[in-house]
């Protein structure tokens, strides 16, 4: 578990030179005990430290931390509105006690292309979580939160989602639709691709999808989404897409978790120049921004083509397990306008909506 103080020191740690026990301790007013300890607590959310007698402690791998205003700058620099640092989302219209009186007329439309608004915490629960928290008062539309650190970061299908403190990224964006769940169906799968379209243009090639929306590089899993979805059949909507990477995990936790992982940094390859988080997480977010823009207008349309040809499944033979525990044989065709997979059994076709797909020996 990381606290705030911990920040505090990692935060002074992360210029890489060592640090005395004695000076960390007044700088967060704690005793070198305490200090000892926090740092400790760092070391098991994944940070890696050296400590040297009589010279203190240092990281050995130093994180870019997450920081709101060079992200706001990094979204500007690619054609995003952003919101001012310091600017408050507006009640919702229904919370808004003026509104409720308002003609149908003229309640306000749900601008297609928000401005964002960008805020870093340390840490949280799960970024998600708090979006939908959030959702029931406040317009949640663009709204951007980052964390450093979740402490109960959710993956699809109740697991739990793992990250490492200056290692990962994690992060929701919050949108509003005036469309319902059916239209939304394929919503997860875009954002599979805008994922994929950052990393490209960040430099990082040979990430694919398995579907539903997992990211993956030679077949280890690099990345996750969990789009979640509140509102009336019929619409609106409220949407917080939810995505978590591993940019740089240590070693062992590529051990501990059960699934077979790898990070952006394998991606990257050998020799290539740190991952920058924050550039990389403009990037994700102006992708993903105008992803979501885009499928209000069009749906899934614009992004089958693409997703297809993306995912490392297509064409291959599959098994694919359903949540009931049962299994089914075919070959991958594709997907459909509501992100189902079909699967192919000679002539008969027949679509799923969720299960796991895994790769049938020939
Ligand atoms: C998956 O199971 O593959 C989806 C993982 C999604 C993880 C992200 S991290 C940011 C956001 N907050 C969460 O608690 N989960 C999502």
């Amino acid at each position: 578990m990381l606290t705030p103080l911990s920040f505090s020191l990692l935060r002074q740690l992360s210029d890489g030179a060592f640090h005395s026990g004695e000076d960390l301790a007044a700088s967060v007013g704690l005793t070198r005990a305490r200090v000892s300890q926090l740092l400790k607590q760092a070391e098991t959310a994944g940070l890696a430290l050296e400590r040297v007698r009589g010279r203190g402690y240092r990281l050995l791998a130093t994180p870019d931390f997450l920081e709101a205003e060079p992200l706001r700058q990094a979204l500007r620099e690619l054609d995003v509105e952003v919101m001012p640092g310091d600017a408050k989302a507006p009640l919702l219209p229904a919370a808004n006690d003026d509104d409720l009186a308002l003609p149908a007329a003229q309640i306000p439309l749900i601008p297609t292309r928000p401005a964002l608004s960008v805020e870093v915490v340390d840490q949280v629960d799960s970024t998600s979580s708090e979006l939908l928290r959030r959702a029931s008062r406040r317009d949640i539309h663009g709204a951007l939160l980052a964390a450093e650190w979740q402490t109960a970061g959710r993956g699809r299908r109740g697991r739990i989602w793992t990250a490492v403190a200056g290692g990962s990224l994690t992060f929701s964006l919050g949108w509003r639709y005036e469309h319902g769940a059916g239209y939304l169906a394929g919503l997860s799968l875009a954002v599979g691709v805008a994922v994929i379209r950052a990393l490209e243009a960040e430099g990082l090639d040979g990430v694919e999808l398995k579907w539903p929306n997992d990211l993956i590089y030679r077949h280890l899993k690099v990345g996750g989404i969990l789009v979640e979805l509140n509102g009336d059949s019929l619409g609106p909507s409220t949407v917080v897409v939810g995505v978590g990477l591993n940019v740089r995990l240590p070693a062992s936790m590529k051990r501990d978790i059960a699934q077979p992982i790898s990070d952006l940094t394998a991606v990257a390859g050998r020799g290539a120049p740190p991952i920058d988080r924050n550039q990389l997480l403009a990037r994700l977010v102006a992708e993903l921004a105008e992803t979501l823009a885009t499928y209000g207008e069009h749906g899934f349309a614009p992004f089958a083509a693409e997703w297809q040809r993306r995912h490392a499944y297509q064409g291959k033979q599959v098994r694919l397990l359903l949540p009931d525990g049962a299994s089914v044989k075919g070959t991958v065709a594709g997907v459909d306008s509501t992100g189902a997979l079909v699967l192919a059994d000679g002539p008969r076709r027949a679509r799923f909506l969720a299960g796991e797909i895994s790769l049938r020996r020939a």
